[in-house]
């Protein structure tokens, strides 16, 4: 067995309207670190299980939503001291969960918690505006409506601050929520959702449905749920889309895949280049949706670049998530295994020049985890290689060399996604070059295109997103505004010129 205790196995149950329910058909999740550990058994939603929930946010939505913005603000306060107390638990059942490093785990809690703070905060700050009218007795504002229940779809990747990012602005604004956990990371998720019933939050506000398509189709099928709030791949998001234009007041945000890249300079510092490559091609092992899978590289740094990069890659540990010396741990799941490898054979039978092969890896207790070794290639961007296209997620990485910065421009943008983004310069000029012709949501200069905080917006554009970033930017999607318009006067005047008079 392995050196690490694993975790307690945790039974499983859906949140629905404050009732837990453990019955139904159940799953196993089960550790990518070590297949013989069970994290916990969870029960599978039925669609019919997915409309209770629903049905039980829509009923608690009335008394949430006319309840005092800062006594709802008030509740994250004591969410944000629970998170704190429980933080290195969150993190090592993560860890076990979803295979990232202890630290990455960590910092993933931490992130959640600067939600929780945020949101809190927020609730005392002005969330409306005030507005001048043509006419001096007219007081005209801009107020926020909660739009109802929200669906909340959430990926293993981020189990823990991606729900914040969405649970709170739309809980803060008065909306209700049901959320649904990825199967591959259901125990974080209703851990979360214990966390928020210890904080005080009345029983149908926060509901928990665990499963699979199912039980998400059902949620996105409920003419009754408002607003659909997703992360994950292009494919799910597309048809959450579809199926929501359907219905004419739904609002969707999603967040889906992307092909985000590295740009280094030809007046790059190497050292800054190589490290800013490393952490956004392999940390969490190329699974952050923001994670890099391609670094672009002036063609006359190219060489020097790529001998430092794959030397660097070389001395990465990879192992147990529990193992604080390793610098990242396996994949999540046996498809994402295949898939990588899948797309390592791809390159090759591309014919890209392979700088260091990956593979399955196996010594000692990794023969039991979904451990795999990065694996790098130069290619060239021309029209036919798939593999400097899609989205790998995986560790992963295709070095790309290009001739000048328009170049650079024309490659990053020849991708249907349109995420994140970085560029190693010390040029100004440069800088701002790239900013403005670039097409991304988060852009870094000498920076990974990794590590976003939480009171930036977080989103993309083309198949990464639709324009409606979670965190804190969240709040422009989980609301609607209204224009509010008072007289003072003791008759009635139009704007525009428009007669008042009648009869
Ligand atoms: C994601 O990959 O889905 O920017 C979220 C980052 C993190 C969040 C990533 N703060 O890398």
């Amino acid at each position: 067995m392995s050196q690490f205790p694993g975790p307690l196995a945790v039974q499983g149950f859906h949140l629905i309207g404050g009732t837990k329910n453990e019955g139904g058909s159940q799953f196993n999740s089960t550790s990518p670190a070590d297949s013989r550990v069970t994290v916990g058994k969870f029960p599978k939603a039925t669609a019919s299980e997915a409309n209770a929930a629903v049905a039980a946010a829509r009923a608690a939505y009335p008394a949430w939503r006319r309840q005092s913005r800062v006594v709802r603000a008030e509740l994250f306060d004591n969410l944000a001291q629970i998170i704190k107390r429980e933080t290195d638990n969150l993190a090592k059942l993560m860890a076990w969960e979803c295979g990232k490093i202890f630290n990455e785990c960590r910092a993933e809690v931490i992130e959640g918690l600067h939600m929780v703070q945020y949101v809190f905060g927020s609730g005392r700050m002005p969330n409306g505006d005030v507005i001048a009218s043509e006419i001096p007795e007219k007081d005209a504002f801009m107020r926020r409506k909660p739009w109802g229940v929200a669906a909340v779809i959430t990926p293993w990747n981020f189990p823990f601050a991606v729900p914040l990012w969405m649970l709170g602005p739309s809980l803060l604004e008065g909306n209700t929520a049901v959320f649904k956990p990825s199967e591959d990371t259901p125990a974080i998720g209703q851990r979360l959702v214990e966390l928020f019933l210890e904080a005080g939050f009345p029983n149908g506000v926060i509901n928990l449905v665990h499963g699979d398509g199912v039980a998400g189709e059902a949620l996105v099928r409920n003419k009754e749920v408002n607003i659909v709030l997703f992360t994950g791949s292009y494919e799910v998001g597309h048809k959450i889309q579809q199926i929501s234009a359907d219905f004419y007041d739904r609002m969707v945000a999603s967040e889906m895949g992307s092909k985000s890249a590295v740009i280094v300079c030809e007046d790059a510092r190497l050292d800054l280049a190589v490290t800013c490559a490393v952490l956004a091609g392999f940390k969490t092992s190329g699974q952050r949706c923001v994670s890099a899978g391609r670094m672009l590289v002036h063609e006359k740094i190219f060489d020097a670049f790529a001998e430092k990069y794959v030397g660097a890659v070389k001395r990465l540990n990879i192992g147990h998530p529990l193992d604080s010396t390793n610098f990242t741990g396996p994949v999540i799941n046996e498809g994402a295994v295949n898939k990588t490898l899948s797309y390592n054979d791809l390159a090759k039978q591309e014919k890209a020049t392979v700088l260091l092969d990956g593979g399955r890896m196996t010594a000692g207790d990794q023969e039991h985890g979904c451990f795999l070794s990065p694996f790098v290639y130069r290619q060239e961007h021309v029209p036919g290689k798939r593999t400097v296209r899609e989205e790998v997620f995986g560790p992963h990485v295709a070095l790309v060399p290009f001739k000048d910065d328009a170049d650079a421009v024309r490659i990053y943008n020849d991708v249907e996604y349109g995420l994140s983004m970085a560029v190693i310069t010390e040029n100004f000029r440069k800088m701002r070059y790239f900013r403005e012709e670039c097409e991304f949501g988060m852009g870094y200069v000498n920076l990974p295109c990794i590590g976003a905080e939480v009171h930036l917006p977080f989103g993309g554009v083309k198949k990464s997103g639709n324009g409606h970033p979670s965190a804190s930017a969240l709040t422009e999607a989980v609301t609607h505004k209204i224009a509010w318009t008072v007289n003072h006067a003791e008759e009635v005047k139009m704007a525009q010129g428009l007669k008042a008079e009648v009869g």
